[in-house]
């Protein structure tokens, strides 16, 4: 039987004092390459801090003797090693944070694959995994706590659906609420940089739906939401000899039990032994390599970003098998990717924006239910002045509009635009909506584009022009919602 998920050197432990010492022998050129804006002034290099725009130096120093470093302007921006400095200052890839979020009924194996990914930087007596259930301010302190490593969050079942969006939000965004001081002032926000991983029985959209909260693309893009079950052994694929996928869990939880926190030190001491430029430059072509493989030239900015953070995976999974870390071929990291992401955007249903798609739908979804009970029927009336007149055997209220039938005999729609602004399309941008519509042939148009048309009212209310936009019948059928 293969061993899964099992370090190849995990007896192999960083040297961080070695490292320190590394960093301290060679301190001038390693600083001239972190802040190469800085100067010497007596014992100290000082910098502009490029984590903030500054102007002009002063409160940044590093003690060129003993590698402490502080920024003055703040309390709690300071350290007493140069790798410390190197985590606050360095960014390989410059990715933006976020997560990805296991969704699937219960005892697919989930809180399994949090245990596994957690094992990999840490574990034992304290477990490494924390839970949703929280508030959305202690979830700043545990994010805090995790910078720069993963952040692993079990049960989303468990948060309250009105602080869930925000939270998704919150640790995507990287920083906390700003507070005041009990004497006044503000006081230092949290601040973290990392990626997180979350499991549960349902989906961020989901839970808040629970309150009634829609949720925005914005938060879909942040917390990656992949499908848990593979149609094949719940969350696994292959079974690597176990009888079925509960045994295999069982195998994976107790090995993660027994294994934990070895595979990071060997991926920081495989990273810090390269050349910064190399690694930079690899995760770069990674990077465009599977933006390549995944989105086109249709795909929207909001699918380009979660493509970017899937890249982000495999050039960390290419670099841990060179690592010798994981036993796999770069094919298997690649295909694997691949699949999330692929289930991801199926799940998603289009390659689109993804407020276009909902908007649409909603609109499709307002003809579905009231087509016959919020338009007033029109017929043409038989006179030279091409007159309509309403059909009063049916009563209409809150009317949206008229309906009257087309060529083909089929049902075809005029909208009052503050009906269609304020409820049809309510919560989204009316007029992105309505070209998109018109883009799909849903909307007829002017012919110099205008999106709303010149249309006679019927003689009851006076045979008058009114601007409307005009529906084709195919609205009904919905024309194709992706
Ligand atoms: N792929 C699987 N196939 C069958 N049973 C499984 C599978 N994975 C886990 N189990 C069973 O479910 C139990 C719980 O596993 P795990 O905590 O990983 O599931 P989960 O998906 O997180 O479930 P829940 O949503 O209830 O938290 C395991 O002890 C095992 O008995
Ligand atoms: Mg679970």
């Amino acid at each position: 039987m293969r061993e899964v998920f099992m370090p190849r050197k995990y007896k192999i432990k960083a040297d961080f004092r070695h490292i320190e010492r590394a960093c301290l022998f060679n301190m001038g050129s390693i600083l001239r390459q972190w802040l190469p804006n800085g100067k010497i002034q007596g014992g100290e290099y000082v910098a502009l801090n490029p984590k903030r725009q500054d102007n002009s130096e002063g409160s940044f120093k590093v003690n060129l003797r003993t590698g402490y470093w502080a920024d003055f302007a703040y309390d709690n921006v300071k350290g007493r090693s140069m790798i410390s400095l190197a985590s606050s200052l360095l960014k390989i890839t410059g990715e933006e944070n976020g997560g990805f979020h296991f969704r699937g009924a219960s005892s697919l194996g989930k809180s399994t694959a949090l245990n596994v990914a957690s094992s990999i930087l840490g574990g034992g007596k304290t477990p490494y995994i924390q839970q949703w259930r929280s508030t959305s301010n202690a979830l700043e302190e545990t994010a805090e706590a995790h910078n720069d490593t993963l952040l692993c969050l079990d049960e989303l079942g468990q948060i309250d659906g009105k602080q869930a969006g925000e939270v998704a939000y919150m640790l995507a965004n990287g920083s906390g609420k700003s507070r005041m001081r009990d004497k006044g002032g503000l006081r230092k926000k949290h601040e973290w940089r990392l990626l997180f991983l979350s499991s549960g029985e349902i989906s961020l959209a989901d839970k808040m739906l629970e309150v009634g909260k829609r949720v925005h693309a914005g938060m879909e893009v942040r917390l990656i939401d992949i499908p848990a079950d593979t149609g094949k052994f719940g969350l696994f694929e292959e079974l690597h000899g176990f009888a079925n996928g509960a045994e295999f869990s069982r195998h994976l939880n107790t090995m993660s039990k027994r294994y934990y926190g070895t595979a990071i030190r060997t991926f920081i001491e495989s990273l810090v032994g390269q050349d910064w430029e190399e690694i930079q430059k690899f995760t770069k072509e990674q990077h465009d390599k599977m933006l390549y493989a995944c989105v086109s030239d249709h795909s929207d900015g909001q699918v380009k970003r979660v493509a970017a953070r899937f890249a982000l995976l495999s050039a960390a999974g290419l670099l841990a098998i060179k690592a010798g870390i994981l036993p796999f071929e770069d094919s298997e990291i690649c295909n694997a990717i691949m699949k999330c992401y692929s289930a991801w955007l199926q799940n998603r249903g289009t390659e689109g924006s993804l407020e276009i798609k909902h908007g649409v739908e909603q609109v499709v979804k307002f003809f579905e239910q009231h087509s016959s009970t919020r338009f007033a029927l029109i017929n043409a009336m038989n006179n030279q002045a091409g007159d309509v007149s309403i059909n009063d055997a049916e009563k209409v209220i809150s009317r949206a509009g008229y309906r009257r039938k087309d060529k083909e005999a089929k049902y075809e729609y005029l909208v009052f635009p503050a009906v269609f602004r304020e409820e049809i399309c309510k919560g989204y941008d009316a007029r992105t909506i309505l070209r998109e519509l018109a883009k799909r042939g849903l909307l007829h148009t002017e012919s110099d584009g205008r999106l709303d048309k010149n249309i006679r009212l019927p003689v009851e209310e006076g045979s008058k022009p009114k601007r409307m936009y005009h529906f084709s019948s195919s609205i009904l059928s919905g024309g194709d919602t992706n």
